[in-house]
């Protein structure tokens, strides 16, 4: 469903992403490994349009989205979440999830004068949003504004606003960060039976928790994809394995 081709991103000549080659497989979930700095977070960038790749190319179902801009990559069906969440601070956690729906009708100018051309669609976000914030056990801030959320809640957040849209590839960086296991295991569990629908790529350090839905992992190392073969993925092997 997605594929990279020898993506390259250099910050001042430092070579950030250097040829990741990456086919990711409909309705899985993927997880990418790797230390800190090794190029995990630019390589999400890279493919969502935040930043310009400097070589290569990205795929999604077979149509080339190199260098889209990032409305464009979202329209075409990826959304993301940030390692450093990105709320719209002044907007409460039940309107936060709202402006996640793509393609909302009211937001059509001729559209949004006919209430009734929109009215049932709203209605039905309000309460996708509400079973969301339940299940995120966020429900009872639905009212309160984001900027006063703490930054396990700020996680939530981004895992609500990305599920609430219908994205067929959801990208998602260390959402775990900060949640209790038991709900991170929820999650997880949430994210699984999605995969009949969408597709899952996720960046997580947490491989205790992680451990038991991925259906693949890439390691990367100093921008590269690590060999199957390499000491470094092995290494995440045997610790994914050993949890
Ligand atoms: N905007 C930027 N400008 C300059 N250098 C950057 C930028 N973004 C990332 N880098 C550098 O690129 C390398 C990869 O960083 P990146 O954030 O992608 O790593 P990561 O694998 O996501 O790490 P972590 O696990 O800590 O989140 C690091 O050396 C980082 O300092
Ligand atoms: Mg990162």
């Amino acid at each position: 469903m997605l594929v990279t081709e020898n993506l390259t991103k250099l910050f001042d000549g430092f070579k950030a992403l250097d040829g990741v080659s990456m086919k990711v497989d409909a309705n899985s979930l993927t997880l990418i490994a790797g230390p800190n700095g090794s190029g995990k977070t630019t390589l999400i960038n890279t493919i969502c349009g935040f930043y310009k790749a400097d070589g290569g190319h990205v795929f999604l179902n077979g149509e080339e989205i190199t260098n889209m801009k990032p409305h464009e990559i979202r329209k075409r069906g990826i959304a993301r979440t940030f390692q450093i969440p990105h709320p719209l601070k002044k907007l409460t956690v039940l309107e936060n999830l709202l402006v996640a729906v793509a393609e909302h009708p009211g937001e059509k100018l001729l559209r949004c004068m006919r209430c009734s051309s929109w009215e049932r669609a709203e209605a039905d976000a309000v309460e996708k949003a509400f079973e969301l914030l339940e299940f995120l056990e966020l429900d009872a801030l639905w009212d309160t504004e984001a900027y006063k959320l703490s930054g396990g809640q700020l996680k939530l957040l981004e895992v609500g606003r990305a599920l609430m849209s219908d994205a067929k590839l959801i990208i998602m960086d260390e959402p775990l960060t900060g949640v209790n296991p038991k709900l991170a295991h929820c999650i997880l569990e949430k994210l699984v039976e999605l995969k009949k629908r969408t597709t899952f790529l996720i960046v997580e350090h947490r491989f205790e928790i992680v451990a038991a839905y991925v259906d693949r992992v890439f390691v990367m190392v100093n921008g590269r994809l690590a060999d199957e073969k390499s000491e470094a993925f092995r290494e995440v092997i045997r610790l994914l394995c050993f949890k």
